[in-house]
Formats: C-alpha cells, structure tokens, sequence
C-alpha cells in the first residue's frame, strides 16, 4: 500500500488528479472505476478543469461506476447516475455508450447484476477510484460482505443510511437497497486510488491500514492489492 498524506481536502483532491490525468494522458483508453460521494468531488471538479483546458481527452475512456440505489432512476437528483452526469460527464467528452453504472430501477434486479458482473469480467479497471465509509465500507460492501463477492443487491446498514441521509429531505426518502460492486471484482482492478478526508475516516482507515484483514472492515483487503495506492488528508490519516 502506498499511503500518500496530504494536508487537506484540496491537495488531495490535486494528487488524486495528478494520478487520472497522467493515467488518460498515458492510456487515452482506459478504463476508470468510478465513484460518487463527496471524496472525489473536487477531484471531478480538475478533471474538468483539465479537460477544458486540452490536457485530457475522455473520448477512448471507458466508465465503470461502483454503486447504484435501487429505485431511483437516473433523473432522480439523488441517484449516482445523476451524481455522475452533473459532477463529470456532462461536462467532458466521454461517449454515452461507454459510461457504466448498474441500473438500480431494472426490474429484474438479479439479472441486473449477473449482467454488470459480465460487464466488469470484459472491462477491468485500470484504476478503479474508492471513497471509505465510516465503517470501512468500499463501494456499498457493508462490514462482513464476503471478500469473494461479484456485483449484488445489498441492504444498506441504518450507520450508511444515516451518513448518506444528509444528501436527503429525510431520512425516510433515503433507498434500503443498492447494487454494487462485489469485492472481488474491486481487487481485480489493475490500481486502486482510495481517498479519505476529515476525522470521521480517521478510525476507518487505521483499520483498513493497520488492522487485521477481516470482512468486518471491508477495505482492509486492500492491504492484499498489489497497486494500492491511498491518498488521505492528514485528519483522515490523524490515527496512524
Ligand atoms: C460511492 C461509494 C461509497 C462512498 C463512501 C464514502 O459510490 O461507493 O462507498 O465512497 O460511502 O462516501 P463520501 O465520499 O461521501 O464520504
């Protein structure tokens, strides 16, 4: 694990860029693992900047995202389509067909996920982006998710809804439910970028760093990814 401590949010939202600009300028075709969340929002914010200004182009790139809610569909202000499509896509000039997020409103909710699941056997991100629940959850894996897991439909803990309930008039409107990501499919990206910011994640990522590698804490299987990379704040980092 490489754990790179910054001073705040802003500079590490500056390393995360570094590591996604140098990868597109590198690989025009890559595949990013995405997330939504506030951990990469200003990390979205310079990749538009830098597309705006020339640097980078998204039109060979390949979106994966992580998670969806079930239910909401993607013109639902608090769906992560939505999340995604204001934060980045709408303003770069990545191709529709080649942006993938499950889709959380597909009536058959199996057969969803069997099909994402394929998806992510044929596109295997070259970095895959992680933000860290309080929890130590990556993607919506809950503590105790199997680290063999593939893409599945997951009943979220009251501890996610409450922290996600903020995005939210109430807490009632917040989804039960979400597809995601398995964690076996998250450790078979090339790279990982995990970011942490703020003292809320300071416990979570003392854990995913130093502690034992159990499913209780989701993330600490990443101590077992070869190309880990952790870019946290130094509040987040406070604890180690
Ligand atoms: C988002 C996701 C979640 C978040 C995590 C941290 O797609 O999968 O695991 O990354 O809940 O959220 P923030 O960044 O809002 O603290």
């Amino acid at each position: 694990m490489k754990i790179t401590v910054t001073k705040d949010y802003d500079d590490m939202s500056k390393a995360a860029a570094e590591i996604i600009i140098s990868q597109l300028k590198k690989k025009p075709d890559s595949v990013l693992g995405l997330a939504t969340g506030t951990s990469p929002l200003g990390l979205y914010k310079l990749l538009i900047e830098a597309y705006k200004k020339g640097e980078i182009s998204f039109a060979q790139a390949q979106t994966v995202n992580l998670d969806e809610y079930v239910g909401l569909k993607p013109s639902h202000s608090q769906s992560y389509a939505y999340f995604m499509h204001t934060n980045l896509f709408d303003h770069v000039d990545i191709l529709p067909q080649n942006v993938h997020i499950p889709q959380g409103f597909a009536e058959n909710l199996s057969a969803e996920c069997a099909s994402y699941s394929k998806l992510l056997g044929r596109l295997k991100p070259d970095i895959q982006l992680l933000g860290i629940g309080s929890n130590g959850h990556i993607g919506f894996n809950e503590p105790n998710s199997a680290f063999s897991g593939t893409t599945h439909l997951v009943n979220l803990t009251e501890s996610t809804v409450k922290d996600n309930s903020r995005l939210f008039d109430d807490i009632s409107q917040v989804p039960r439910q979400a597809i995601t990501m398995g964690i076996a499919e998250i450790m078979s990206a090339k790279s990982i970028l995990l970011l942490a910011n703020g003292t809320k994640k300071a416990q979570a990522i003392l854990k995913t760093v130093k502690g034992e590698i159990s499913e209780s804490c989701p993330a600490s299987i990443l101590q077992r990814h070869p190309n880990c990379n952790l870019v946290i704040d130094e509040a987040a980092a406070a604890l180690l």
